[in-house]
């Protein structure tokens, strides 16, 4: 059964530009994601989507509102509790990767289930890289890696983790288009196994292949749409 496993409730979140000045990313935001559910959030460059991505998976506080995940609120929580939550429950592919330069692939791979105490096989590891079209060796650096490639590296990573809550920032942004559908379906996957995916993603045809898309633009919700066409997604971001 679906149960709304995300909760967030008017969040604004705020920077500071200097002394004086302050930007508002996010500027009253709420909705809820659910477990089995695959959302995609779309919407113009610095709309505030790896901002509203950061909030809702207790990487950053928002400046107000309220983020429950899995009806805990992370903010509230000890920042030791709160690393094994993230450790635990959540997988984020972040948009710039995130990965350890120091560090072989493999190393890079299994590098969170080392952390949560387990063992996992080189042999698995190169099948799903496999599995993802991925030709480079195990134990090349990942300085050496091409975007696309590192990009496949932190899909892998969190794939492996078995999170019930999976945050992935324009997964497919610097992929081929055969390896985007791979990594698309990867996800759509885990979704239709349980798990609860939410995407940022600048891909239209990508997001009409989701559940449900929002669209974010300077900071506010447009729309909340159920499988919505590539017209609508157009219409709602005034793309056209
Ligand atoms: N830590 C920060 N300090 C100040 N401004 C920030 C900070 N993080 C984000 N911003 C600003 O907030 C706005 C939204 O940024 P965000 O990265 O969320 O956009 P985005 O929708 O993910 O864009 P893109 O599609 O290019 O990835 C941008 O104008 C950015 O400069
Ligand atoms: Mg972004």
């Amino acid at each position: 059964m679906k149960s709304k496993i995300i909760i967030v409730n008017n969040v604004t979140q705020k920077f500071s530009l200097g002394a004086k000045k302050v930007t508002q990313v996010l500027k009253g935001i709420s909705l809820s994601a659910s477990t089995q559910e695959f959302l995609s959030i779309v919407g113009p460059s610095g709309s505030g989507k790896s901002t509203l991505l950061n909030c809702m998976s207790g990487l950053t506080q928002p400046t107000s509102g309220q983020v429950l995940i899995n009806g805990v609120n992370p903010y509230h929580l000890r920042p030791s509790r709160l690393a094994q939550m993230r450790r635990q429950e959540i997988g984020f592919i972040f948009q710039s990767y995130n990965l350890i330069p120091a560090l072989p692939v493999f190393e890079n791979i299994v590098l969170p289930l080392r952390l949560a105490g387990k063992k996992i096989k080189r042999r698995v590891v190169r099948q799903l890289l496999d599995q993802m079209n991925f030709a480079a060796d195990l134990n090349s650096f990942v300085t050496n890696l091409s975007g696309g490639e590192k990009q496949k590296v932190a899909i892998a990573r969190v794939l492996l983790t078995q999170a019930k809550i999976i945050f992935a920032d324009e997964p497919t942004g610097a992929v081929d288009s055969v390896s985007k559908e791979i990594i698309f379906q990867l996800l759509r996957k885990l979704a239709d196994d349980g798990a609860c995916v939410v995407m940022v993603t600048h891909d239209i045809d990508l997001a009409t292949r989701t559940d449900r898309t929002i669209t974010l633009k300077d900071g506010i919700i447009q729309q909340d749409l159920k499988k919505p066409t590539a017209q609508q997604l157009l219409t709602a971001m005034e793309m056209r």
